[in-house]
Parts: C-alpha cells; sequence; structure tokens
C-alpha cells in the first residue's frame, strides 16, 4: 500500500536544436549576470562557445572544475559566484562541472559549510536559478537531485541528495558531446547503462522507471558503439543524450545498487573515472546479484536478444557475458589489477563499500562484508 515519487528537472529540452532555448530561460528567469559553470576540457574543446554564442547577457565563467571535483571547489566557486556578482548559475559541462553547478546555486544564498551539506535532505531551498547544459552522455545529472562529490579526507566519493538541486532547466543538446574524447563517450556511456540496469532491479523500481530503463538500455547498446566509433555521427549522439537523460530519470527516482556503492571507494581513493569504476563492477556484482533479480536480468537479455531460454538464470548469465564483452569492446580495462591495486587492499575497499548504505539498501541481493570482498577479488 506504498506510493512512489517521481522527479525531475522542471523544464527539459531535447534535440538538436535545443540550445535555441537558452534565450527563453534566460528571458523567463530575468538573468542579468549569470556565472558559467564549466571545465578545461570543454573550454578547450572550443565546445563551450555554442553556448557563450547564444547569449546576450553579461556573464563570467568558472572554468576550473576538475574531474571528479573535490567537496571543497564548491566553497571556491561559490567566492567566485559572489566576487562577479553573478545572479544565476548556468552549467557547461559532463557530471563533474554540472555537480558543483548544482551546489553552488543551491548553497551561494545560504551559510554554512559545504561538509555539513553531505547526506540526504539537508539542503532545503534553493534561491538562485539553475540552467545546465550537459556535455557528456552521461551522468544524468541534468534531471537529478544528486551531486557526487569527493571527499578528499576520507577518500571517498560522498552523495549530498536534495531536492534543491534539481534544475531548472535542462537543456541536452548532441551537438555538445561531439567533442568528447573517445574514453570519456565510453566511461560516461557506460555509467548511463549502469544507471538504467541499476534502476531497473532496484527494490525501489516503478512501472515509470521500468518504462524509462529499458528504452535506455535499448539506446544505448545500439547507439553507444556508433557514438564511440564516429564521435561526429550526429543521430548516435543523440540517441545517446536522450538515452542517459531517461536513465537519469530512472535513477534519480528508483536508486542505483552495490555496482555504485563498490565503485565509490575506488573513485575516492584510486582516483579512477567515476564511468570507469562503474564499468568495471558491472558484470562482476550482476553475476553475484542473479540469486535476487534472475527475471529482471532476463527480462533484459530478451530484450537485447540474448536469451531465449525458458530459465532465467541461462539469459542473465548471458547478459553477464555479454556485458563483458561490451566493455571490453569499448576499451575499458577489464580487472582491478590493471589500476595498479594491490591485492592486499581489497579488505579496506570492502570496508569503505559496506558504509555506502544509501545505495546499498536499494540492491536486490542484500550483501556482507564478506560478499563484497568476494566481488572485489572476482573483479581483480
Ligand atoms: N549527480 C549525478 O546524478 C551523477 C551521476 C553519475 C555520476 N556523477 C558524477 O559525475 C562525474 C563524472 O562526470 P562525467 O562522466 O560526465 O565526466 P566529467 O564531467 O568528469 O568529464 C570528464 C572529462 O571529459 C571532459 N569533457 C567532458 N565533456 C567534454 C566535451 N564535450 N568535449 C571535450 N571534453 C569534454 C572534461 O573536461 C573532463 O576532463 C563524477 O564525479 C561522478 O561521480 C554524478
Ligand atoms: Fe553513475
Amino acid at each position: 500500500m506504498g506510493f512512489s515519487t517521481f522527479k525531475s528537472a522542471n523544464k527539459l529540452i531535447t534535440g538538436q536544436a535545443a540550445l535555441e532555448y537558452l534565450a527563453t530561460a534566460i528571458a523567463q528567469f530575468k538573468i542579468k549576470k549569470p556565472l558559467i559553470v564549466s571545465d578545461q576540457g570543454v573550454v578547450k574543446s572550443g565546445t563551450i562557445q555554442h553556448v557563450l554564442d547564444l547569449l546576450d547577457v553579461e556573464y563570467a565563467i568558472y572554468d576550473a572544475v576538475r574531474p571528479e571535483p573535490e567537496l571543497e571547489q564548491v566553497q571556491d566557486c561559490i567566492d567566485f559566484y559572489h566576487t562577479h556578482q553573478n545572479d544565476a548559475v548556468i552549467a557547461v559541462g559532463g557530471g563533474s562541472a554540472l555537480d558543483i553547478a548544482k551546489c553552488v546555486a543551491a548553497l551561494a544564498s545560504q551559510n554554512g559549510d559545504i561538509h555539513d551539506f553531505v547526506g540526504i535532505d539537508k539542503i532545503k531551498q534553493r534561491d538562485i536559478a539553475l540552467i545546465v547544459i550537459p556535455t557528456t552522455s552521461g551522468t544524468g545529472s541534468e534531471v537529478t537531485n544528486i551531486a557526487i562529490l569527493s571527499d578528499t579526507k576520507n577518500q571517498m566519493k560522498q552523495g549530498i541528495v536534495s531536492d534543491a538541486l534539481l534544475p531548472d532547466v535542462a537543456i541536452v543538446s548532441p551537438i555538445m558531446s561531439v567533442s568528447c574524447p573517445a574514453s570519456v563517450t565510453a566511461a560516461s556511456g557506460v555509467d548511463a547503462l549502469v544507471h538504467a540496469i541499476e534502476a531497473y532491479i532496484s527494490v525501489n523500481h516503478s512501472e515509470i522507471t521500468d518504462g524509462l530503463a529499458l528504452q535506455a538500455i535499448e539506446l544505448i547498446v545500439e547507439y553507444l558503439p556508433q557514438a564511440y566509433a564516429l564521435p561526429s555521427n550526429l543521430i548516435a549522439r543523440e540517441k545517446m543524450a536522450t538515452a542517459s537523460l531517461m536513465a537519469g530519470l530512472a535513477f534519480g527516482n528508483a536508486g542505483v545498487g552495490a555496482v555504485h556503492a563498490l565503485a565509490y571507494p575506488l573513485g575516492g581513493k584510486y582516483k579512477m573515472a567515476h564511468g570507469v569504476s562503474n564499468a568495471l563492477m558491472l558484470p562482476y556484482v550482476l553475476k553475484w546479484n542473479i540469486l535476487g533479480c534472475a527475471e529482471r536480468l532476463s527480462k533484459i537479455a530478451k530484450l537485447l536478444k540474448l536469451g531465449c531460454s525458458e530459465v532465467h538464470t541461462e539469459n542473465a548469465e548471458k547478459l553477464v557475458e555479454f556485458l563483458h564483452k561490451f566493455c571490453r569492446q569499448l576499451n575499458i580495462p577489464a580487472g582491478l589489477r590493471e589500476f595498479s591495486i594491490q591485492e592486499h587492499e581489497i579488505p579496506a575497499l570492502a570496508t569503505e563499500a559496506i558504509k555506502v548504505e544509501r545505495l546499498l539498501k536499494n540492491n536486490p541481493r542484500q550483501l556482507s562484508i564478506q560478499d563484497i570482498e568476494a566481488i572485489y577479488r572476482e573483479a581483480y
């Protein structure tokens, strides 16, 4: 007798001409001097120019966001916002720039240290307009109420979860991801695939998130290899932009599970890119999860025409095998040892991963610390 809620950015603008909506959004929010939050990759590739060319207001650019950014970078960016007397935030970048921008828009008008806002519902409101324009496909951050930032002290990725982080407008244009380096296309694309799969098998899934997740999975499996093979393929870029948005909507509401929980310590301690750490853990965690969600994994296998057995576990195993190959095709390394991680470090990784209760509680199989250690060993 429960109920489920569905959250999203307030307005989603998609399609090849999506950027044209920016002027409308700026007028609607009466923005006079926005802060553009971006990073060096997006600036140096010239991609930011697509946005700057459309601005007929004064603006300031903070382009110092680092990949997998630290919590402390939020304060640096808030100081920049005040110094330049900005009145709105426009994020132009991958998940890293979007997550920093979301926190800046929510916190620049409030007192307190960023560390105090880590966790669930610690930010009560946002007073500053927030427009996000993703350049990767992707994290789905454009539609989620989450920012994932690195906690350098604890060498962990931490989640800031609050509806105040949901953007006012998400403008999702395939033109913005054309300049992505192949490795970023691959890693962020697999991240989107993991979002969709984990949302589909989450204990909190709903009919709405199921529909979004399955459609996203189908699109990503078909179009990610094409976007990777030919970066200028606008059709593939557009399908991926839509798919990662849909995966974002799915996991933003159903949650992600153990793949992400086990990936967090890899990102926190070894600075592994988020998509890569997820891709590494994906097949191993799913194999372990078969016991808890064979029927759902079998449904995905059937959707991808991988399995036609009446035995769910057989189809689920075929899916796991396929995902191994899918990631190799995109040149994502297969094992932890390829990242100079020592085998004796595995218990410490498991100690960190078991703390990610926020995500582990969504997983279709309950995991003990011994289970987690065993999964890391299989993934070694
Ligand atoms: N908030 C959420 O819901 C959510 C979900 C998943 C991941 N994340 C977080 O997002 C971050 C990862 O984001 P990401 O995978 O999008 O990568 P990213 O933002 O870290 O970017 C990776 C690299 O690609 C470059 N880049 C991005 N777009 C480019 C473009 N169009 N042209 C040229 N270079 C480009 C960047 O400069 C950077 O060097 C992690 O910190 C992760 O934890 C957040
Ligand atoms: Fe993710």
